[in-house]
């Protein structure tokens, strides 16, 4: 979900709406605003921040105001249950990103008292909530504060009320909010997408801190009212890197970034006279370094598959056991934290609840963890001991690319520099230095092929499922291959170990299941041939992703991508996997950048 608040001088409503467009990514089934103007003026559509600024009228003038894009968690998507919420009185507008798990008893409670509710939301029972305790309370921000501390839950909120039109109030438990300061105009958002076109001096709340804001400044403080000092950071990225940058849609334009993206993760990064990696935020000696006899890596989604890759550069580079597993499973299963593991959390956002939560679990019982995060300053990035920013620039689409491959590649670092802390030798810390700088052009060719592979995505797009399969530092990429397919084209996709596949998924293979097999030229090459061929003996087709043209016969189709070495292959085998799941999806004529149900960060649980 997404957040835009202003005060300031100019009209609130198309700085709202052009802010709200900017945070569509994180959420768009229904969108809204509120204007303070002689009282509350409110919009609200089931449907994009398009149908809403079609639905605003010209006289929604007034220079306070807040909006919001949701993606449902309670109440369908739908007008009444779109953002802000109100009171009775018409007088407290709230918007809110995150769960409030007492709601159903506040709400209860209240409507015994008599209040009418109107939607079925959590977030309504604030506007109540605020509106009762404002008229007790004086003043807004006590008002709110009174307020929070009856719920349970998460949040990021802003707030407005019609009868003091010059500050709006923020507030955050779990749900991202960044204030922006402007000349003499105030802006809060959940995401600094929205902000980066008016300003770019920041400040982040901190779980459990409010502010409030006004056109010529703001102040901070706690739940208890004490005021918090705050240091304000100028963000990197701007308004053009929000931007499709002439590309049909914001997935090819991150996908084609990659030859960029790789080089800076990598930038400054590469010693190539001891062949190791420079990690200066890690925060860890070499002999604390030498100290953990595994690694544990947790993440969501996309972030997840990374982590396995990983896991396996890792282990095979630094011969340190390590595994990867969801964050959002992690954190519920009482995991044994251990003091000679190095937790790694992964995220893009940085502020995937899941992924948070668990960090935070794993600080509250000592554990050291450190991230490898895209978005600087974000809450996961505060969190962690130290870690590795990815430097990818912004990540618009929801189906992630450039981050997960800048993933793969800052592990190929913290994998070499674990190495040569260990026992890898220079001669093999150079082949991986080498490596590693060859990723961006290598990558820079797959992408010169997309034509071929938008042919062959055209080709298999109308089959009603596929599956993927890999072997070892296969199998992470035919996992994430999957989920593109899933999450941009809707087709069904299946992603299982190469080797398992005899063990119950092969009585799925035929003529209308396809299989993506990644390939690569390894020491497993043999034994993944021998698999095309069960695959292909019963009646499947077979898309082969690798490295031999010489093996192609055994396919029904082949893409070749370069060869690097075999630990950092995995990288390469990903980007034809991510055009494939774009023209796909476009051949089936899919909103590419915002497919259905889901959502770019998901802040809550
Ligand atoms: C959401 C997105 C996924 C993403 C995951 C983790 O579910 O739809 O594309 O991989 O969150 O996001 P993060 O920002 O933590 O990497």
């Amino acid at each position: 979900c997404g957040i835009v608040a202003y005060v300031g001088p100019k009209d609130a409503a198309p700085i709202l709406l052009e802010g709200l467009q900017r945070l569509e990514y994180r959420g768009y089934d229904s969108a809204g605003l509120a204007v303070v103007n002689r009282g509350l003026k409110v919009r609200k559509v089931k449907g994009r921040v398009a149908d809403l600024a079609a639905a605003v009228p010209a006289r929604f003038k007034g220079g306070l105001g807040i909006g919001h894009t949701r993606w449902a968690t309670h109440g369908a998507p739908s007008d009444v249950n779109a953002h802000p919420h109100l009171d009775g009185a018409e007088r407290i507008a709230v918007v809110h990103n995150g769960i409030l798990e007492n709601a159903d008893e506040i709400r209860a409670k209240l409507v015994a008292d008599g209040v009418d509710f109107v939607s079925e939301t959590d977030t309504e029972v604030l506007a109540h909530l605020i509106a009762r305790a404002v008229k007790e309370t004086g003043t807004l921000a006590d008002a709110v504060r009174t307020a929070l501390k009856a719920v349970v839950g998460t949040y990021g909120i802003a707030v407005v009320d019609a009868e003091r039109p010059g500050e709006v109030v923020v507030a955050r438990n779990g749900s991202p909010i960044v204030i922006g300061i402007g000349e003499k105009e105030m802006f809060a958002a959940s995401d600094v997408a929205a902000l980066v076109r008016y300003t770019r001096q920041v400040v982040h709340l901190e779980d459990g801190e409010l502010a409030v804001l006004k056109a010529d400044g703001f102040h901070t403080f706690t739940m208890d009212a004490r005021e918090t000092a705050k240091v304000p950071l100028t963000v990197d990225w701007d308004a053009g890197h929000y931007d499709t940058g002439g590309y049909e849609h914001y997935l090819l334009k991150e996908i084609n970034e990659q030859p960029e993206t790789v080089a800076r993760t990598l930038r400054g990064r590469i010693d190539d006279r001891f062949h190791i990696a420079h990690l200066g935020g890690l925060n860890l000696t070499p002999h604390e370094t030498r100290a953990f006899r595994r690694v544990k890596i947790i993440g969501c989604g996309s972030a997840y598959y990374s982590g396995q890759i990983g896991a396996q550069l890792i282990e095979e580079l630094a011969r340190i056991p390590a595994d990867a597993e969801p964050a959002s499973e992690f954190r519920y299963r009482n995991p044994v934290v251990e003091h000679d593991t190095l937790y790694v959390a992964i995220s893009q956002s940085g502020e995937t609840y899941d992924t948070l939560a668990a960090v935070q679990e794993l600080k509250r019982k000592g554990g050291r963890v450190l991230g490898i995060v895209n978005t600087v300053g974000s809450a996961i990035a505060r969190e962690c001991d130290g870690g590795i920013y990815l430097h990818a620039g912004p990540e618009v689409s929801v189906a992630s690319t450039k981050a997960f491959t800048s993933t793969a590649v800052a592990f190929a670092l913290l994998a070499l520099h674990f190495g040569r802390v260990h026992d890898l030798s220079p001669a093999d810390g150079r082949r991986i230095c080498e490596g590693l700088r060859r990723l961006p052009e290598q990558i820079r060719e797959i992408l010169g092929r997309e034509e071929e592979i938008a042919a062959l995505a055209r080709k298999y797009a109308d089959r009603p499922s596929m599956m993927f399969v890999g072997r070892v530092r296969g199998y992470p990429v035919a996992r994430e291959g999957a989920q593109k397919l899933k999450e941009v084209s809707y087709v069904h996709a299946e992603a299982y170990p190469a080797s398992e596949l005899k063990h119950g998924p092969l009585a799925l293979i035929g003529p209308d299941m396809p299989t993506v097999a990644v390939v690569p030229d390894d020491e497993l090459l043999d034994k993944n041939l021998t698999t095309l061929g069960e695959i292909r003996a019963r009646g499947g087709q077979v898309l082969m992703v690798g490295h031999r043209m010489a093996e192609a016969k055994l396919a029904d189709d082949c893409i070749v991508v370069p060869k690097n070495e075999v630990e950092l292959d995995p990288i390469l085998l990903t980007i034809p996997l991510q055009l494939f799941a774009y023209h796909a999806a476009v051949a089936l004529g899919r909103d590419v950048d915002k497919p259905r149900n889901l959502a770019k960060s998901v802040t809550v649980e």
